[in-house]
């Protein structure tokens, strides 16, 4: 099958080194900051020659930026889908060019599956759900409604589709679970900022956040202190990510509960890419590992976050 140019190494470099062209989703958070960083680290570790591009979360220019991959002869490609659908056209050319491809981070929804050869990251079904149990336990007492308002990802993506599936899977086992407001943040502070003020004018009795990840909810924080509220008392908030200032809100009681979502996925990254490059075979799906992080889990984490 497949299998890739190995290139000649102009120069220096020896003649069996492998060059990766990344494209990236953009630098709309924490966590994409950290990808990136541990994505250039781990190529520079694993001596892999990298070409990197930001695509400003905007499908066309990752679209561009894996045709020029190709053009160019890297040896493997790999990218994190902004959004999930729409990619065949420029997969197929990649296949036809016998470079392989590697997902990480975010999933196709391809249904030809030998358009890529794996797909490294989280789950994000199971980030959503991890989200809504913690929000059945913390209720569990009360029989009054709980509203809450939910700030989805970038439109179309695959963490905003499935972090919304997996919490909305959990907490409609009880009906006093109300989504009275669920919006795009774009995965920005100052989009979750923007749409918090806008929810908070609309609905006067607001109980819970649930922001797709921690920068929108760092924005809504700003919001919710704007309009006089505490956040983390009277507004629970819950987040995904564990970035480090997700986590110093979370010490501080203004985030109640973060489940973790790893952007570290550069090591494992490099490893596959090389495997695929001599044409071995790879497991399908490699899920990252992850945890959830209290309050008080948080107070203890802090100190030793990396990113
Ligand atoms: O795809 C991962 C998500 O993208 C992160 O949770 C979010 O912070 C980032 O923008």
């Amino acid at each position: 099958s497949g299998g890739g140019t190995t290139s000649a190494g102009t120069g220096g470099g020896g003649g069996d080194s492998i060059t990766m062209g990344f494209a990236q989703v953009g630098a709309e958070s924490g966590w994409r900051t950290a990808n990136t960083k541990s994505i250039q680290d781990a190529a520079k570790n694993a001596g892999i020659t990298l070409k990197f591009s930001d695509a400003q979360q905007k499908q066309e220019n990752q679209i561009k930026a894996i045709r020029s991959y190709i053009q160019q002869k890297v040896d493997v490609i790999a990218f994190s889908p902004v959004v999930e659908s729409g990619w065949d056209p420029v997969l197929n050319e990649a296949k036809n060019a016998k470079i392989p491809v590697i997902l990480t981070d975010r999933a196709v929804d391809s249904k030809d599956t030998s358009l890529y050869k794996t797909f490294l990251g989280s789950d994000f079904v199971e980030e959503g759900k991890k989200a809504g149990q913690w929000l059945v336990e913390e209720y569990k007492d009360s029989k009054d409604p709980v509203k809450i308002v939910e700030l989805q990802g970038t439109t179309g993506s695959a963490p905003a589709n499935d972090r919304k599936a997996g919490f909305q899977q959990v907490i409609s086992a009880d009906s006093k679970f109300q989504i009275i407001a669920s919006q795009t943040g774009d995965f920005t502070r100052a989009k979750g900022k923007e749409v918090m003020e806008a929810f908070l004018k609309a609905q006067p009795d607001i109980d819970v956040l649930y922001a797709h990840n921690d920068d929108m909810g760092l924005g809504a924080i700003e919001a919710i202190e704007g309009a006089g509220k505490v956040p983390g008392k009277d507004i629970k908030i819950i987040t995904v990510d564990a970035v480090k200032d997700g986590m110093q809100a979370l010490a501080d009681g203004k985030i109640n509960y973060i489940v973790e979502c790893s952007p570290l996925l550069g090591p494992q990254l490099m490893d596959l890419a090389k495997k695929v490059v001599k044409g071995e075979q790879v497991p399908p799906r490699v899920v990252t590992e992850e945890t959830t992080f209290t309050q008080e889990q948080a107070k203890q984490a802090l100190s030793s976050r990396q990113y």
